[in-house]
């Protein structure tokens, strides 16, 4: 087990990485490796490497014969041992060169055994997680073969109605940093030449997040400022931590599309911040180019993809058909083919596939769903969950409850319960919400009904791989008696767990929505819940903000779960029953309502600053629950911060202490966050940005000092006035607390030459 090195990241929260690489810088061995076989190649031989194929669109027998005749480099959706051996057999026995193919996966948040979604892995707040579970995802892909996983997903993403806000790590640049870091890491391990060491393929290079209106693949325009502040730092930090590829997106970025973007995918990655890994498109995202309007056909979409830097074409073949004419007539040089081939070989070679191409395939019986994955699984889900609301101290639920209503369609919905990108899960393995109850109450008497049934009303992406269940109540007296029936059971309960949101294929990709509403009936459902007088908790299964503005007024308490995967029934019955206390804090501004999109902590003080909460006429503007929030079992309080000195200089940095107490008798953990504010600069900084945070663990009544270091990296930005990155001397404020909103004040300036 490699991961308690890994987890031994110090200073990893509050410090922004410079310029320096390290994790990046090929080694040279591997590099001459490269080369020496580079001289061997043809052309064809070189843009095989160049190629990517799918094996859920293509027949068997194609497949073969292209890998067999040296056009293939790679292969993705395949995730049997004994498959993937014999395509590799093919590979290395049977071509000219033996070269491996590199088999790569969606592992995005876990791989037979799931867990929790990536935004509930930054509701954790904490990077050592993130790098725990992306490791143990990485042992079981590896189990069966696949050596490179198409994750992290570090897109910033705004707008709850973007289906693939669930992919990633929130709204905010710095947290997603960490979380990306934290990511690599985790699948990479210390040497990406381990046997369960994953490739990781930081995606999706940039901006998608900032799809107009939230709706999936629309084009993003985004300022500079916007660009370089916000989007830009979580790939830049998981290109710091040495992730080994990137994936282009599907978008246009202010009119050029990403995956021909010169100015993304050479200007910043490969000049800038010296990316030495390679670039692969996103699906079919080179033969897009054309539909885009902006190139002319698919030769001229070779051209220019293959010109702007992207090195491995998925699923489209575009390079097949096109790159020798091109190289030929000297629209793309040798040399640009020459860098993409290389760059594909140094990863194999670090992978150590050259060496030991195939995998054991007895391996998978026992690292698949192994009691460590379970275990892993189940203190994830625990530990990324967001208490939202807990009136009277309604949770836990001090005693065996003689009697528990458990309603909601995603009460008993093994698929939903995983979410999206589960796609080498099986739903069977799945412990739902109802289930983990049934264990965890084996006291109580435990009703249950659906209440409602809800369905996403258009076909999804994924239908095909991995369908939810469908309604079974046909008719308006069918689905009123099932209705009915809910809510007499909690008329006859001492509880109600109501167990509601989005059903898997609700949200991911190709999955955004106008409306923040609870699908379906749910909000009638919990409504009549409610009216019984009885005591009513309220799950949410889900991967968005949604409109919980009543049941923040009118359900006692409010336990957002997120999609909590394999264990997530175990993981929240552990936290109905207060076995375990949520420490989770908000990825996420929660807005009131739809119409206040975007709607983010960060932004710029403007005019009357202190009417942020009344721009709006008809409703507040004021978030329903801000960044950063998150309560728990136990009670905490802040105070005595404190910080090294008035004026923060030089590297060795600023520190800033806080004592943190635990005021109650229940063990519990607090986020400790840090903001700061740049009063005056060459441009108007966001009115609070996060610069450091730490989740720390607290007996009943103990008090612990968290110390937290800012460095003056951690302070420069993208100034838009100036065209560079500058780090200002001047005033700062700085603010200590439990969330966005923290209280505890003070300021410092920094010293030095403005750069
Ligand atoms: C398209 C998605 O945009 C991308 O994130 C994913 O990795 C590929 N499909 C492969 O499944």
């Amino acid at each position: 087990m490699v991961f308690g090195h890994l987890l031994a990241v110090p200073g990893a929260h509050t410090q922004i990485q410079g310029g320096a690489t390290p994790g990046t810088k090929a080694p040279a061995q591997a590099v001459r490796f490269a080369d020496a076989l580079l001289q061997k190649m043809t052309l064809e031989e070189k843009i095989g490497q160049m190629s990517q194929i799918a094996m859920n669109t293509a027949d068997g027998a194609t497949i073969d014969d292209a890998i067999r005749r040296g056009k293939v480099g790679s292969v993705l959706f395949v995730t049997d041992a004994a498959k993937i051996n014999r395509l590799q057999r093919i590979a290395v026995e049977q071509t000219r060169l033996h070269i491996p193919l590199i088999v790569g996966f969606d592992v995005i948040h876990g791989f037979r055994t799931i867990y929790p979604i990536p935004l509930a892995m930054a509701a954790s707040w904490d990077p050592a997680l993130a790098t725990n579970a992306q490791h143990m995802a990485a042992r079981e892909a590896t189990s069966v073969g696949i050596r490179w996983t198409f994750a992290p997903m570090v897109d910033i993403a705004r707008d709850p109605r973007w289906g693939r806000i669930m992919e990633g790590a929130g709204e905010d640049p710095y947290l997603g940093s960490r979380m990306a870091e934290a990511q690599v890491r985790g699948f990479q391990g210390t040497d990406l030449g381990n046997a369960d060491s994953l490739l990781a393929c930081v995606k999706h290079f940039a901006g998608y997040g900032a799809a107009l209106g939230g709706r999936d693949y629309d084009s993003a325009n985004i300022s500079d400022d916007q660009l370089w502040n916000v989007y830009l730092p979580p790939f830049h930090a998981a290109v710091d931590a040495g992730a080994g590829s990137l994936m282009t997106a599907y978008m246009d970025l202010n009119s050029v599309p990403a995956t021909g973007n010169t100015f993304l995918l050479r200007d910043v990655l490969r000049d800038r911040w010296h990316f030495q890994g390679f670039v692969v498109s996103d699906w079919e995202s080179i033969k897009s180019l054309t539909t885009h309007g902006f190139s002319a056909d698919a030769h001229d979409a070779a051209v220019r993809a293959a010109n702007a830097g992207v090195d491995m074409e998925m699923t489209s073949h575009t390079y097949r058909d096109e790159l020798q004419a091109a190289v030929q007539r000297g629209e793309v040089k040798l040399s640009t083919i020459d860098e993409a081939v290389r760059d594909i070989l140094v990863a194999k070679y670090r992978l150590g596939l050259f060496e030991h191409p195939y995998v054991d395939e007895t391996l998978a019986a026992s690292e698949l769903l192994s009691p460590a994955q379970h275990s892993a699984a189940r203190a994830a889900a625990v530990r990324t969950a967001v208490l939202l609301r807990n009136e009277g101290n309604l949770l836990p639920l001090r005693k065996q409850p003689s009697s528990i209503a458990v309603l909601g369609p995603l009460a008993d919905a093994k698929a939903d319960t995983l979410g999206s990108w589960s796609l080498a899960s099986h739903p069977a393995d799945t412990v739902t919400v109802l289930e983990g109850i049934r264990s965890q109450f084996a006291q109580s008497k435990v009703s249950y009904s659906t209440g409602v049934e809800i369905e996403r009303g258009q076909p999804s992406i994924f239908d095909g791989q991995f369908p939810s269940p469908k309604p079974v109540l046909k008719t308006d007296a069918e689905r009123k008696a099932e209705f009915d029936r809910a809510v007499d059971l909690v008329r006859n309960a001492d509880v109600a767990v109501l167990v509601l949101g989005e059903a898997q294929t609700m949200s991911g990709e190709r999955a955004s929505r106008m409306s923040l509403k609870l699908p379906g009936q749910q909000q009638e459902l919990l409504e009549a819940a409610v009216a019984t007088g009885k005591p009513v908790v309220l799950v949410l299964i889900n991967g968005r903000p949604l409109d919980i503005v009543w049941a923040s007024q009118h359900v006692p308490a409010v336990l957002e779960v997120w999609y909590p995967g394999t264990e997530g029934g175990h993981a929240v019955a552990d936290l109905l029953a207060g076995t375990a206390n949520p420490g989770g804090k908000l990825p996420v501004t929660w807005p009131r309502d739809v119409g206040q999109i975007p709607l983010y902590y960060a932004d710029n003080l403007t005019q009357i600053p202190e009417a942020t909460a009344t721009r709006y006429w008809d409703g507040s503007s004021a978030p329903l629950y801000p960044f950063g929030f998150g309560l728990s079992y136990s009670t905490f309080k802040l105070d005595n911060l404190q910080t090294s000195s008035p004026v923060l200089r030089g590297e060795r940095g600023l520190r800033v202490s806080v004592d943190v107490q635990n005021t109650s008798e229940v063990a519990g953990d607090e986020v400790v966050q840090l903001y700061t504010h740049q009063r005056a600069g060459s441009a108007s900084r966001p009115v609070r940005e996060l610069k450091g945070f730490r989740r720390v663990h607290l007996e009943p009544h103990e008090t612990q000092t968290v110390t937290l270091t800012l460095k003056p990296d951690d302070l420069s930005f993208w100034s838009p006035a100036k065209h560079l990155r500058v780090t200002e001397p001047g005033t700062f404020d700085l603010w200590v607390g439990e969330s966005s909103q923290a209280t505890l004040h003070t300021t410092f300036s920094l010293e030095g030459a403005a750069r």
